[in-house]
């Protein structure tokens, strides 16, 4: 089963006309996507990670496909580098419209193998680093009355749970209620709070650090999912910028899954097939 046309292509060109957006985590992977998707929809976009010789290189593709794009550099741990991302993108574009949270860390292990730092890196980033960016851009709105709009990338494990996963699960769940706290919080004052939360995407990060990159694995996950097939990076991207766009503007305190109907595990009698073709 193949996947449709890019999704992005459904938001018209002038969606986001003078708007401007940051996506952490935008050098890579999804984020990477989300960046092109949103500037393929009009937005000038901010790309913020650590590393950056590797935003510079994707700013150069954004640019080539006719996207304004700056690159800055950002832990998202670090409350000062935060602030510092907010203030070079009002510095390069004079403006801040939308927060795309895609910043993560993740690795497999074993909870009773992990070590607290281990535990505390990986929810420094998703979590705190989704708090303070999220506190950063609502500052800046409120200090100058105007409206936002934020979109969390989370899990579906934030609610199932998954064995190796228990920093990167746990902090998933916190930007999950995350996410419908300042909805409720800020929705009064023009700021809408979304999440989506994809299925599997084969990303480079995605394969390195989880282990995906294997056909045999991919062969074996794709046989679980409803849809039967992996999702790919345009289709998370199209969920974003349709959530961070005005044809959202009654979307607020939402998540929106895109994983193929995979974390419904196909129910109890899916789950009975499944178990009935692996004992033949
Ligand atoms: N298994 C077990 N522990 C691991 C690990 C692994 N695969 N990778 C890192 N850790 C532990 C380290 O040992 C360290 O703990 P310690 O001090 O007790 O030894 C701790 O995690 C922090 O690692 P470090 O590499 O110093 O932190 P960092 O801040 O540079 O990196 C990570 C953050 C750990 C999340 C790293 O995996 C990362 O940078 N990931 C970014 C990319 C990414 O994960 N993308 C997600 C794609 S789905």
């Amino acid at each position: 089963m193949t996947a449709p046309a890019p999704a992005a292509r459904m938001l018209p060109r002038d969606t986001f006309q003078e708007q401007v957006a940051v996506v952490t985590g935008g050098g890579t992977g999804i984020g990477k996507v989300i960046a092109h998707a949103l500037g393929a929809a009009g937005a000038k976009v901010v790309i913020g990670s650590r590393k950056k010789d590797v935003l510079d290189k994707a700013v150069a593709e954004l640019e080539a496909a006719g996207i304004a794009a700056r690159a800055i550099a950002v832990d998202v741990r670090d409350p000062a580098q935060v602030d510092a991302l907010l203030q070079g993108t009002l510095d390069a574009f004079g403006r801040l419209d939308v927060l795309i949270n895609n910043a993560a860390g993740n690795f497999v292990c074993q909870a009773e193998e992990l070590s607290p730092n281990g535990f505390r890196s990986v929810v420094d980033i998703v979590l705190n680093g989704t708090f303070l960016c999220s506190r950063a851009a609502a500052r800046h709105w409120f200090a100058q009355s105007l409206p936002g709009c934020i979109v969390n990338v989370i899990a579906t494990y934030a609610w199932t749970g998954s064995p190796g996963v228990v920093h990167s699960a746990a902090a998933k769940a916190g930007v999950w209620n995350m996410t419908m706290t300042l909805a409720a919080e800020w929705g009064a004052r023009n700021v809408r709070v979304n999440s989506v939360a994809p299925g599997i995407v084969v990303t480079e990060g995605a394969s390195t650090h989880l282990g995906y990159d294997d056909p045999t694995v991919q062969k074996a996950i794709t046989s679980l999912i409803p849809s039967r097939r992996l999702a790919t990076a345009e289709e998370v991207a199209g969920a974003v910028a349709y959530l961070a766009s005005p044809f959202a503007s009654y979307v607020n305190g939402s998540c929106f899954t895109i994983d193929g109907g995979a974390w419904l595990n196909r129910g109890l009698t899916g789950m009975m097939e499944d178990v009935a073709l692996r004992v033949k």
